[in-house]
């Protein structure tokens, strides 16, 4: 036994060769049993795709590098599940391209914030955290303010659709005018259009501001966040496969 291992020990190749043979069985230990389960992500009922005004404002998320100081992700520990809410669900984050699970929390995770406050405390803080947080070191974004560029929406569904959202034709061809509807800035606008097709999608003119701006499209990610599912009506068996 001890000369064998010395050969190993002195062939690089040979020591080389036999690592990735014993590095690969353990990989298709792990990987290949999730082919034969007909899906590795369970369905969770009310999970859904992004509305587009959603989907503008977790672009404006990733672009401002929230995910820098806030994790969305809420382990299955028992202090973890007092603070935030039901652990995350890998069905919550199917349709997130990319996910915004995170690594490291400065601030708190943001998983389940949705409706943890008002519209009017998210516009607030994110102008300036300190106003509502007097010991915040979270940074001011008061740029947010400014117009939201969504012309190209109905690229960014496309886009989705590419890499697997189910987003219909339907959805593709609204989505402008459901970003508008949703934003409050069309008020003669018939809004349960919008509620129809993104069940619980957050409806209102966020920030008091007509115009439709990224301030609007962020609190509205911000607010449907962890709100999708409804955690009264699922029971451990519903999460085994
Ligand atoms: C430098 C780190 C940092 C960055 C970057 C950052 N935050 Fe924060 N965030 C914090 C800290 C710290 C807190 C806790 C204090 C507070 O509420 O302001 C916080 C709190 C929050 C809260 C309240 C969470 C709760 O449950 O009370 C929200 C919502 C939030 N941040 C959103 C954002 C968004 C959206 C962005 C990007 C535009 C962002 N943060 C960027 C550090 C950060």
């Amino acid at each position: 036994m001890k000369f064998s291992h010395a050969v190993i020990e002195k062939n690089v190749l040979l020591l080389v060769v036999l690592s990735l043979i014993t590095i690969s069985i353990g990989g298709l230990v792990q990987i290949v049993p999730l082919f034969t389960v007909e899906s590795t992500i369970e369905r969770v009922d009310g999970v859904r795709p992004y509305s587009p005004l959603e989907l503008a404002g977790r672009n404006i998320y990733i672009r401002e590098g929230c995910y820098v100081c806030h994790s969305q992700q809420v382990r299955t520990f028992k202090d973890e599940v007092e603070r935030y809410g039901h652990y995350s669900l890998a069905a919550e984050s199917m349709y997130d391209h990319p996910f915004q699970w995170g690594s490291k929390r400065t601030g708190p995770d943001l998983a389940r914030v949705g409706g943890k406050y008002s519209n009017d405390w998210h516009v607030a803080h994110l102008n300036n955290p300190r106003a509502v947080v007097p010991e915040s070191i979270m940074p001011s974004y008061p740029w947010l303010n400014r117009p939201l560029k969504y012309a190209d929406m109905a690229e960014h569904l496309k886009t989705n659709r590419i890499v697997g959202v189910p987003y219909t034709d339907e959805q593709i061809a609204n989505a402008v005018k459901d970003l508008e509807l949703q934003a409050g800035a069309l008020p003669d606008g018939d809004t349960s259009v919008v509620t129809a097709r993104y069940p619980k999608a957050v409806v209102g003119d966020f920030d008091g501001n007509p115009a439709v701006t990224e301030m609007d499209a962020l609190v509205a990610y911000l607010q449907m966040l962890g709100t999708l599912v409804d955690f009264t009506k699922i029971t451990p068996e519903d999460l085994k496969q």
